[in-house]
């Protein structure tokens, strides 16, 4: 019989303790957790002062209907607000995940147009290269063809402009023009579909495990957004992995000054110690909804309060240990330590990111940037090689665009985790090149 998971997989382990920014397995095995699980932890594991919050909060506050308001939501919210999210989003709905969050703000996006009398803008654009979730709408809008696979027949389709992609734009690698290309390709699916058609604009500010932290030409994203703002279409930034710090910024939007309507945030606002996520959106869009008497359901598990705590409590730690702070110096490191090391080898076709998200594009022709084929499975046998050796690293690609190791670290490593990393990354590519030689 198969215990677990659901289906076999080859990276089976049981792991009986996490701390800090390690993973202990059963056996006593000691694994850095590179990959902060699944780019979710940035405070580190296994901290009581959290542990401590969760638990009162459970005992005072088992379950509270979402749309009442407790101690736990009413400092959280604070938090948030004070202390956090972008001035103009002033609007929180809250879930337990990435996918549900992502489902409320196109919902938000659709019944805002109906709201204004809009019912036909109802179309949500999003990018060819990209992972908004797993339920099926977000299975279908995404840009990732191996977590559709077998349910394509079923699925909504995606209505996808191209993700800006520098390293293979088809105009060539790092083209002075991508900018303009990129632009143009907007402007040109906008027309195709019709701006009065269109509700929004779903994006990763910068592609998390779908494409490795890969980052549009500079000047993109402000540009994009005059174009949707002419074209009165909406944008909705997905930062469930950017979100609180990832990236050196509050949120990767900051980084690019542009101001999204709604926004998502996800996995570190708890750092993975209880399942909640946010929806944050303008007073305009809600009051419109709301003027409308349009109903914005919650669901069961929603704003449990003792998640609501463990996110407070999170994020005070982000902000009384100055952590955020630490990532971009960190992040600096630990891509200038890995470029050292792997610029110039030949499996490695870029080092890219900022922050504490960096993703690695191997290839197995350098110079054409032509992909080992699918059926190598080139990424499995590298995290797989990377566990061997201690490090958990984590997958990227979708399939079509394939073979790319993201890092996500937890923001307290120091400079002996960041030379485990790189001497372990450099110790597996060297594995794969002369397997493959
Ligand atoms: C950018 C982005 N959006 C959405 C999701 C989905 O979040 P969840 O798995 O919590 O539903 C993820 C998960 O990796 C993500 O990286």
């Amino acid at each position: 019989m198969i215990k677990w998971p659901y289906l076999p997989q080859d990276l089976g382990l049981e792991i009986t303790k996490s701390e800090g920014a390690y993973l202990y397995t059963k056996e006593g095995f000691k694994i850095l957790d590179a990959a902060g699980g699944a780019v979710v932890n940035n405070i580190g594991y296994g901290r009581e002062e959290v542990a401590e919050v969760i638990k009162e909060s459970a005992i005072n506050n088992t379950y509270v209907l979402p749309p009442f308001l407790t101690p736990e939501r009413e400092e959280l919210l604070d938090e948030l607000r004070d202390h956090w999210l972008p001035p103009h989003l002033t609007r929180i709905h809250l879930s337990s995940g990435g996918s549900e969050a992502n489902e409320s703000a196109v919902k938000m996006a659709i019944q805002y147009q109906a709201s204004r009398g809009k019912p036909e803008k109802k179309i949500i654009l999003t990018r060819s290269l990209s992972y908004h979730g797993t339920t099926l709408n977000m299975s279908g809008i995404s840009g990732h063809a191996a977590r559709k696979r077998g349910m394509e027949s079923y699925l909504p389709g995606a209505k996808t402009i191209e993700t800006p992609y520098p390293l293979r734009c088809p105009l060539g690698s790092f083209h002075p023009g991508a900018k303009g290309y990129y632009l143009d390709n907007l402007k040109k699916v906008i027309q195709h579909y019709g701006a009065e058609n269109i509700a929004a604009l779903l994006m990763e500010p910068v592609n998390g495990s779908s494409g490795g932290a890969i980052y549009p030409p500079e000047g993109y994203w402000v540009e994009a957004q005059k174009i949707l703002i002419e074209n009165d279409i909406l944008l909705i930034a997905d930062e469930v992995m950017t979100g609180f710090g990832r990236t050196g910024f509050k949120f990767s939007c900051e980084d690019y000054e542009i101001k999204p309507d709604i926004m998502i945030a996800g996995k570190g606002m708890s750092s993975g110690y209880a399942a909640i996520s946010g929806t944050y959106s303008t007073d305009k869009i809600a009051n419109s909804i709301m003027d409308a008497g349009y109903l914005v359901m919650f669901h069961t598990f929603a704003a449990l309060p003792l998640s609501c705590a463990a996110a407070n409590s999170v994020l005070q730690i982000l902000r009384r240990e100055k952590l955020c702070e630490k990532v971009t110096p960190l992040g600096a490191r630990l891509k200038q330590k890995l470029t050292d090391a792997l610029d110039e080898h030949p499996l490695v076709a870029e080092i890219r990111g900022k922050g504490l998200l960096i993703g690695i594009e191997i290839v197995k022709d350098k110079e054409k940037l032509i992909s080992f084929d699918e059926q190598e499975r080139i990424t499995d046998q590298i995290i797989s090689k990377g566990l061997e050796e201690g490090v958990l690293l984590y997958p990227g690609g979708t399939g079509e665009y394939r073979d790319i190791v993201c890092l996500g670290p937890p923001y307290i490593i120091g400079e002996e985790e960041i030379d485990l990393i790189v001497d372990t990354l450099v110790k597996v590519l060297n594995h794969i090149q002369v397997k493959y030689n």
